[in-house]
């Protein structure tokens, strides 16, 4: 079956199983960031944005994906936001191995976009889904909390500079 759709900005067309999971396809396209987990929606390291959301691509056959965008962390590491989860993740000393970057970026996103001014523990309620061996809750929870104020006042001072 044709797909058409849009990666990282640029539009394709590609010929293959509707049934075949986005994550499968991803990885035999080499896009890194999409690890080998879980398969079952229950790790989020094969985390995507589809049409600006965060979805977990092992659950979406590329029937679904037809006429939409797709952005993966290869993508994404060009935004704004990328830099103000950089930013505050750094300052808090949050390092990974790198297994789960894309739900840890992803869902990160998701808060600053969405819920700039959430607090620390609703912060852990909506994270705690992600199973990451490398950094603790909380110290996760503060790098959040950071990058939602770094984001916060990037925009303000973009908007005072108008
Ligand atoms: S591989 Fe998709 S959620 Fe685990
Ligand atoms: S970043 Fe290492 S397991 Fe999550």
């Amino acid at each position: 079956m044709k797909i058409k759709f849009e990666i990282n900005g640029h539009p394709i067309e590609i010929n293959e199983n509707p049934k075949k999971k986005l994550s499968e396809y991803l990885k035999q396209n080499n896009y890194f960031s999409i690890k080998n987990g879980c398969n079952q929606g229950k790790c989020g390291s094969c985390t995507v944005l589809l049409n600006n959301n965060p979805v977990l691509s092992c659950l979406i056959p590329l029937a679904e994906i037809e006429q939409t965008q797709i952005t993966t962390l290869e993508g994404f590491m060009k935004s704004d936001e990328y830099v103000d989860i950089e930013k505050a993740f750094k300052q808090k000393n949050i390092n990974f191995c790198g297994y789960c970057n894309a739900g840890k970026i992803f869902i990160t996103y998701k808060i600053i976009k969405h819920n700039p001014f959430i607090t620390r523990e609703e912060i852990k309620k909506e994270v705690s889904f992600l199973k990451c061996n490398c950094v603790e809750l909380d110290s996760f929870a503060n790098g959040i909390y950071l990058a939602c104020a770094i984001r916060r006042n990037r925009i303000k001072d973009k908007l005072h500079a108008k």
